[in-house]
């Protein structure tokens, strides 16, 4: 495995592989990766002849009050990871070449950026955006990988890249859980044990709102329903839970097959989100 740290150089490894006619599969990541990271990183391996990890720990989607500072860097363990998973390249630009002194070009992707996390993280997708426009313009990967565990995430990189025309295919992938539901985050370990044995319930209640989406209940109703299965949280606090179309993310009143069952909840310090498909 290349550790790559010069954007500079990926370009040009990149530029190699495509005169070359060999395919290459990005998996974008901020680090401290666990399964979730390594079932993206196994379907870009089944996928494409080449594969590139970035790590970024990127400043531009964190709010002034949120955990930058304190995000985990396991840097040795990661690269490991990336190594058994025969992983070609691990992408590790530095700041100051992502986003460099007197750095001002935004990417907005209106409509989806502001609702959901969007209005309790404002800046944050624009953050998202922004550095995945850049990490796909410097890989140029014929394909870019992301979880529907952040799902409202996937749906702006789904448009950014239509309305862009960006010459790569976005897959998304499957949310793989904990044995108890709980979807793998790496901020899952900023909870302590109590806040560990409530946390299942998030995905408890969009199960819940599922079925009773397949049954033909009301968005409405199950959303009450919804808040009703996650109030025994102690120290909890809803942000949002609804039933939404999965490309506008607008609520549905009438749930159908493909609508998305989201959420966003407080426990304690820590921010858990979590979906299901209807
Ligand atoms: P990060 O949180 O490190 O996640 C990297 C990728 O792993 C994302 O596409 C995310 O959806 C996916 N992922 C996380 N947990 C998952 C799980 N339990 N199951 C399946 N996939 C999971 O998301 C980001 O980084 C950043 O916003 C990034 C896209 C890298 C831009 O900075």
């Amino acid at each position: 495995m290349k550790i790559v740290r010069y954007v500079s150089l990926m370009q040009r490894t990149s530029q190699a592989l495509q005169r070359r006619k060999r395919t290459l599969g990005l998996v974008p990541t901020m680090g401290a990766l666990h399964g979730g990271h390594l079932s993206l990183i196994r379907r870009a391996r089944r996928e494409n002849d080449r594969v590139v990890v970035s790590i970024f720990v990127n400043p531009l989607q964190f709010g002034p009050r949120e955990d930058f500072k304190r995000y985990p860097k396991p840097l040795a363990r990661d690269r490991s990871l990336c190594s058994r998973e025969r992983v070609d390249f691990l992408f590790l630009p530095t700041g100051h070449e992502m986003v460099p002194p007197g750095f001002g070009s935004h990417v907005e992707v209106e409509g989806l950026s502001d609702v959901l996390c969007g209005e309790f993280r404002p800046g944050h997708f624009r953050g998202v955006a922004t550095i995945v426009l850049k990490l796909l313009e410097i890989a140029r990967p014929s394909r870019a990988y992301f979880g529907e565990k952040d799902f409202q995430q996937l749906t702006i990189v789904r448009r950014m890249a239509s309305d862009f025309n960006l010459p790569v295919r976005i897959i998304g992938c499957p949310t793989v859980r904990e044995a108890d539901g709980l979807a793998l985050s790496s901020r899952n370990a900023y909870l302590d044990a109590t806040e560990r044995a409530q946390a299942p319930l998030l995905h408890q209640a969009l199960s819940l709102g599922a079925r009773m989406a397949r049954r033909g209940r009301a968005g409405v109703e199950i959303r009450r329903r919804m808040r009703e299965a996650l109030g025994p949280i102690r120290d909890g606090r809803i942000e949002y839970a609804r039933i939404v179309d999965p490309t506008t993310l607008r609520e549905t009143k009438r749930p159908r097959p493909g609508d998305r069952v989201i959420a966003a909840i407080r426990i304690g310090r820590t921010r858990l989100i979590d979906n299901v498909a209807v």
